[in-house]
């Protein structure tokens, strides 16, 4: 009964999205509903801003990719297989952009999240090359292989492409960012506070009067106003954590994150899932805990894509359980091969939405959970904090990462 609840929360949720991707289908051909759903999001230049998207070479990810460099963002394809990622990219380059903004940019970079060394080599390769990073979107996943898959750091593979590779990244490329910032921003103060000040130097005119010492401190009381006003408007970094609904059924793995006990294609792909909604939060209450005004203002938020035509969500209804056999695929994969269209989002569609996590600003998303292109909540297991630190220090053990100051 305890597991069934949560397994039968995501079915049910799983149910009402297909009828809402319905609706959203048929609105899609009809210009007057499709213009009253657009947000406004949709309509922003990115130009300058450095993204990057796991998994980028297909599915959510490549639709993602495309919107970010259509509006003039420099987009780097993190990719396992380099002919998939250098093809993703060869398409993607030279799109023309949308009205009003710059052509944006397009690079492949290899990152394979089944090997903790390959995700290392990624990010002391983009941090060595010192570059800005304003959002970085934690895509790429694998859902339900039939048997157990162990990666080479001996995890069970889900658990470790969806999540702890993505924490691993997370962490290195902010914890580099922030330093950065912090960096800029002691600069910035030690050179502003070290050119001398005309009022206060007028000041030690021993003819002070009472009016002048109030009008002094106003004026250096405004210069640290600017100051720190200068020193705020550090941006940050976006972090975008993929989730899903399935998410509901997460806990029931919880106790079991290497399915040590046993093999549940769907409940570990769901721990894996409802594990980035804790990471998304948890990431947030650290940034939340340093001064912004040192470290930049990043955010982090989790969403849930939609059900979405693609590789992963075909391959799951066709290849794990009852329908991997090979009697039920010949009968269930034709009736499904026709309901797609219908039941299912088109991953542009869906990086419709994606966009908006990636880019809205944090005030509205930071630290929550996005279900397609609106905010919602998690399950209440997700919104735990003790959770957070839990899986956190999970991250660190397996990772072997000491967690950086800028994030404790
Ligand atoms: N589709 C849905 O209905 C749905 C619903 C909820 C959440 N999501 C989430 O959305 C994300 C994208 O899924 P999708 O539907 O777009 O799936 P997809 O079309 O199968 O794309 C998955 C991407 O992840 C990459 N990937 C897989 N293993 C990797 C690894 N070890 N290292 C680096 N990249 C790897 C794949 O690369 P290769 O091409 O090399 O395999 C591919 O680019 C996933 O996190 C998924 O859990 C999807």
């Amino acid at each position: 009964m305890g597991d069934f609840v949560p397994i039968l929360t995501a079915v049910a949720s799983g149910t009402f999205d297909s009828i809402e991707n319905v609706f959203i289908n048929i609105a899609r051909h009809v210009p007057l509903l499709n213009n009253l759903r657009r947000r406004k999001e949709l309509d922003q230049c990115l130009s300058g801003k450095v993204c990057i998207v796991t998994g980028a070479n297909a599915g959510i990810g490549y639709a993602t990719a495309r919107k970010l460099a259509e509006r003039g963002a420099h987009v780097v394809l993190a990719c396992r297989s380099e002919e998939r990622g250098r093809q993703a990219a060869k398409e993607l380059s030279g799109l023309p952009p949308l009205p009003g903004c710059e052509p944006g940019q397009v690079e492949f970079a290899q990152l394979d999240l089944c090997s903790l060394k390959n995700v290392r080599a990624f990010t002391k390769s983009f941090n060595r090359q010192g570059r800005r990073l304003d959002v970085l979107v934690c895509n790429a996943g694998i859902m339900s292989p039939a048997n157990k898959l162990v990666t080479e750091d001996g995890l069970e593979m889900q658990f470790q492409v969806n999540f702890l590779s993505h924490w691993l990244l997370a962490h290195e490329l902010l914890s580099e960012q922030r330093k950065r910032r912090a960096k800029a921003a002691k600069k910035n103060h030690s050179s502003s506070s070290s050119k001398p000040n005309r009022k206060s130097s007028s000041s030690s005119s021993t003819a002070l009067t009472t009016a002048s010492i109030s009008g002094s401190s106003m004026q250096s009381s405004k210069a640290a106003a600017a100051d720190a006003a200068a020193c705020c408007s550090l941006e940050g970094t976006r972090l975008v954590m993929l989730s899903s609904l399935t998410h509901h059924a997460g806990s029931v793995q919880w106790g079991d994150k290497q399915s040590a006990n046993g093999y549940n294609p769907f409940t570990s792909y769901a721990l894996s899932k409802i594990c980035n909604i804790i990471m998304a939060k948890e990431f947030q209450r650290r940034f939340d805990r340093h001064d912004s005004c040192r470290y930049g203002h990043d955010s982090a938020v989790a969403i849930h894509p939609g059900i979405v035509h693609t590789h992963l969500a075909t391959g799951f209804f066709t290849q794990t359980g009852h329908t991997a056999l090979p009697f039920m695929k010949a009968l269930v994969a034709p009736i499904l091969n026709g309901l797609y269209p219908l039941l299912l989002r088109t991953p542009e569609s869906s990086a419709e939405a994606m966009l908006i996590a990636a880019t809205a600003p944090a005030g509205k998303v930071a630290g929550r959970y996005m279900h397609n292109d609106r905010l919602s909540r998690p399950d209440k297991f997700a919104e735990e904090p003790a959770r957070g630190v839990e899986l956190w220090d999970l991250a660190v053990a397996l990772t072997g990462v000491a967690t950086d100051a800028s994030l404790a």
